[in-house]
């Protein structure tokens, strides 16, 4: 066993952490769970077949926004699950997350189930369970239906609260009798400020004067209204969840969100300070509510009125309403005080934060199509949970590396970012982290959100000029098989 000394700040506290480099599957406890995911959207296609009616992110990618690519398409899983599921198998994956498409079930968003999106995702869940794997089940990746998003402006309206708890409650009831994982929300997070403030991401919205490629808001308030409404709509699920199939289900409820792994660009205390507002804005936003009850002091403070309150009956369903926290992590960025954001007049969410970011590959030379690998990040987040929010159970949703699509099968940089953050995830748990699970992001190159098909993170390239979508597994496929069979791993 090698171990790598290397030296992290966690909260402002400098830590000394050993990286384990060589390891094996028996190193992690035996019901620590491994897979890879997915998401409907990304990798489904059939986006207009048997029912299925548009949905935001549609909308978004047939408006030119992921870079002219869509998932009409896309990876063909829809008609291919039996063959992924099989890929799957042969690779040693002992779960698998993916998300239901709403508006395949429910067309319209609310009423009436449409009984070919039930049987697909009946025959999909059945397909991962006679194969002992378990199935991980997202309600909610970025793909809400475009009819409520035209009836009353989807998640800027409380009305979104009823219509999600609806639509949880025809997945509990149709397929909780074999799904013990739930989690309601992808990317809480990125969503709000990527749909809201920054217009890059489905619905598309933001309010800035220059920008031509969003549709104008009130990016002020908008993702802060957002917020507010998914950690509603999420506490109302759980709430009906306990209710009405606790007893007969046993399953387990948790909410995702993305994490950087922040650290301050100098020892300043101006950085350091601005260091902890990056957290409290990315993580506190949606973590302190479902904690603690509330949104954190900083981000009140620096939103003031722009930001909705919690009445005391939301806070206490609010708070408390996870049984584990899903995180998708990727990378690490330093942070700079920029106290001149909150001089503008007209605020977002990002000149609250009154920080700027940047990426630790802006030091050295590294490719930039590659998220540069620093281990310690998932480490460090892994700690910060833990230290900050008295150590929920975390399931590592997503991490793993971006790379060109059509590059190369032989993907060493990915095996080599794999290796590093899994074993920097060892070390979390063997320092007392909760961590439950990891999967790697993606089980097959789907649509990227920003790059459509330019990118991919896929352990198994999908030939897109090919009409059956032949999947090629890459070494990356081969190096996470090996580990999860318990077979030699290293290089
Ligand atoms: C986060 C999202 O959940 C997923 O949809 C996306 O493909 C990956 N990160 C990579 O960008």
């Amino acid at each position: 066993m090698c171990f790598c000394l290397s030296l992290i700040f966690v909260h402002g506290l400098l830590l000394v952490s050993a990286a384990a480099e060589d390891y094996s599957r028996a190193d992690f406890p035996a019901d620590f769970v491994f897979g890879a995911g997915s998401s409907a959207y990304q990798v489904e296609g059939a986006a207009f077949e048997d029912g299925r009616t548009p949905s935001i992110w549609d909308t978004f990618t047939h408006a030119g926004r992921s870079n002219g690519a869509n998932g009409d398409i896309a990876c063909d899983t829809y008609h291919k699950y039996k063959e992924d599921v099989q890929l799957m198998v042969n690779t040693g994956l002992e779960a698998y997350r993916f998300s239901i498409s709403w508006s395949r079930l429910i067309p319209n968003g609310r009423g009436s189930v449409n009984p070919k999106g039930l049987q697909y995702y009946n025959n999909f869940i059945n397909e991962i369970i006679s194969h002992g794997m378990q199935p991980h089940v997202t309600l909610h990746h970025d793909d809400l239906p475009q009819a409520l998003e035209d009836k009353y402006g989807g998640w800027r309206s409380r009305k979104i609260v009823k219509d999600f708890t609806a639509f949880a409650d025809v997945c509990f009831k149709e397929f909780g009798d074999r799904i013990l994982h739930w989690t309601t929300f992808n990317e809480a997070n990125v969503f709000s400020l990527g749909g809201y403030d920054l217009g890059i991401l489905p619905p598309g919205r933001c309010s800035f004067p220059s920008r031509t490629d969003c549709i104008w808001g009130n990016s002020s308030t908008e993702p802060y209204i957002v917020t507010h409404n998914i950690l509603l709509a999420h506490s109302s699920a759980v709430k009906l969840y306990k209710e009405k199939y606790k007893t007969t289900q046993h399953g387990y409820l948790g909410f995702n969100i993305f994490i950087y792994w922040f650290i301050p660009y100098t020892n300043s205390t101006n950085d350091m300070m601005a260091t902890q507002r990056a957290f409290d804005f990315y993580v506190g936003w949606f973590m302190n509510p479902l904690i603690f009850g509330d949104y954190p002091d900083t981000v009140k403070k620096n939103a003031g009125e722009r930001i909705p309150k919690f009445t005391k009956y939301e806070s206490i369903q609010v708070k408390g309403s996870c049984d584990f926290i899903g995180v998708n992590h990727y990378a690490t960025l330093y942070v700079k005080d920029n106290p001149s954001s909150l001089e503008s007049d007209s605020r977002d969410v990002s000149a609250d934060m009154a920080i700027q970011v940047m990426s630790t590959d802006q030091r050295d030379d590294k490719p930039k199509d590659v998220f540069p690998v620093s281990p310690m990040g998932l480490y460090g987040t892994l700690e910060y949970l833990k230290r900050v929010y008295g150590n929920p159970p975390i399931y590592i949703h997503e991490n793993g590396q971006q790379m060109q699509r059509n590059g190369t099968l032989n993907d060493t940089a990915r095996v080599e970012y794999l290796q590093a953050y899994i074993g920097s995830l060892l070390d979390a748990i063997r320092n007392g982290s909760n961590a439950k699970g990891y999967f790697i992001w993606s089980f097959l190159d789907g649509l990227e959100l920003l790059d459509g098909y330019n990118s991919g993170f896929g352990l198994y390239y999908v030939d897109l000029d090919d009409k059956e979508r032949k999947r090629y597994p890459k070494l990356s496929a081969e190096w996470y098989s090996n580990f999860l069979k318990g077979r030699s791993t290293s290089q």
